[in-house]
C-alpha cells in the first residue's frame, strides 16, 4: 500500500469507527489536491448562556465553581474546579493541587476523575463541568482543559465505553461538547496500538 492509499485507509477506518460510535463530535473530511491530502476537522461545540442551561447542568457547573474554593494554587493563583456526574447521579468534585516542584502538581479535572474512578470504579463518568477563578473573578471565556486532562478524559471514555459530556464554564458563555473527541481530534487510544 503506498503512502497516499495508507493515509486514506486510516481516515476511512476512523470515519467508520466514528459512525459506529454514533457520537460523531469530530469528523475528518479529506480533499485531494494533486499529491496533497487536506484534512478538515470539524468540532461541534454548543454555546449557552448560564440561564439557558438545564437545572442539572447549572447544578454541575455550580459544583465546579464551588470546588475552585478548595484549589491549592499558591504558585499560579489560578484556581480550577471540576465536577463529575457519575452514572448513579453522584457528583464528585476536584480542584487543582500545586506543588513547589511544578510538574508534581495535578489539575482539577484529573483530581476529580482519578478520585471518582478510584472511589467508585464501577460507576461510569457521564458528565464533567470545569470552572476557573483568577484575579478575583471567574473566567469570562470558557476554561479550556489542558492537553493532559483531555487525554485522561479520553481514557475515561474508553474505560467506560461511552462519551463524557463536557461543560466548560465561562461568565460570558458555557461551551458544551458531547465527547472529549470534540476537543481532541486524532486521538491516541488503546485501540491505536492494535491498528
Ligand atoms: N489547571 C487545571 O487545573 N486544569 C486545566 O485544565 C488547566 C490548568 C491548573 C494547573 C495549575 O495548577 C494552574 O491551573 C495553572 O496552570
Amino acid at each position: 500500500m503506498n503512502k497516499k492509499t495508507y493515509i486514506c485507509a486510516l481516515l476511512t477506518k476512523r470515519k467508520q469507527s466514528y459512525e459506529r460510535e454514533r457520537a460523531p463530535s469530530v469528523l475528518a473530511k479529506v480533499a485531494i489536491t494533486g499529491n496533497m491530502y487536506k484534512v478538515k476537522i470539524i468540532s461541534k461545540v454548543r454555546i449557552y448562556d448560564y440561564e439557558e442551561l438545564s437545572e442539572a447542568d447549572r447544578e454541575l457547573i455550580d459544583k465546579a465553581k464551588e470546588a475552585t474554593q478548595t484549589s491549592y494554587a499558591p504558585f499560579s493563583k489560578f484556581c480550577v474546579g471540576a465536577a463529575a456526574r457519575l452514572s448513579d447521579g453522584r457528583i464528585v468534585t476536584g480542584s487543582n493541587q500545586e506543588n513547589a516542584a511544578f510538574p508534581s502538581s495535578l489539575c482539577a479535572e484529573r483530581t476529580a476523575l482519578f478520585y471518582a474512578n478510584a472511589r467508585y470504579p464501577e460507576k461510569s463518568v457521564e458528565e464533567l463541568a470545569i470552572a476557573a477563578y483568577a484575579h478575583g473573578a471567574f473566567l469570562k471565556a470558557p476554561i479550556p482543559p489542558c492537553g493532559a486532562c483531555r487525554q485522561v478524559i479520553l481514557g475515561v471514555e474508553e474505560r467506560y465505553g461511552h462519551p463524557v459530556r463536557i461543560l466548560l464554564f465561562g461568565e460570558e458563555g458555557t461551551y458544551v461538547v458531547d465527547s472529549v473527541k470534540a476537543l481532541l481530534p486524532l486521538q491516541f487510544t488503546g485501540e491505536t496500538m492494535n491498528e
